[in-house]
């Protein structure tokens, strides 16, 4: 096992996942959107190693509005996490993720 020294200053995770029809989701609701659209940004912005962005599966809290993220910034012991995240809460997850 060989331990990763070189940490980001916060890491997003933004939930993609798909549930069966006739459930509440991410991937119905923009996940994959915001996390492209998020990443893109970083690449563009040429910051991606120091905010890293990860899809992930259910957090568990699936709802009809928008997705589910959770920021963990290093140091901190738990993450913030936001549920509901529509395409238009873009600005507010970059300015938590980046402070920019
Ligand atoms: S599917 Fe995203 S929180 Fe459940």
């Amino acid at each position: 096992m060989k331990p990763i020294t070189d940490r980001p200053e916060a890491h997003l995770y933004v939930c993609t996942n798909e549930r069966p029809e006739g459930k509440s989701c991410c991937k119905k609701v923009g996940g994959h959107e915001f996390f492209a659209k998020t990443k893109d940004k970083l690449i563009q912005e040429g910051i991606r190693s120091q905010f890293w962005i990860t899809r992930t599966g259910c957090l568990g809290f699936c709802n009809d509005v928008g997705c589910v993220v959770a920021l963990y910034r290093d140091g901190e012991a738990a993450p913030e996490i936001y549920s509901e995240v529509e395409a238009d809460d873009f600005d507010k997850v970059w300015k938590s993720l980046t402070g920019q």
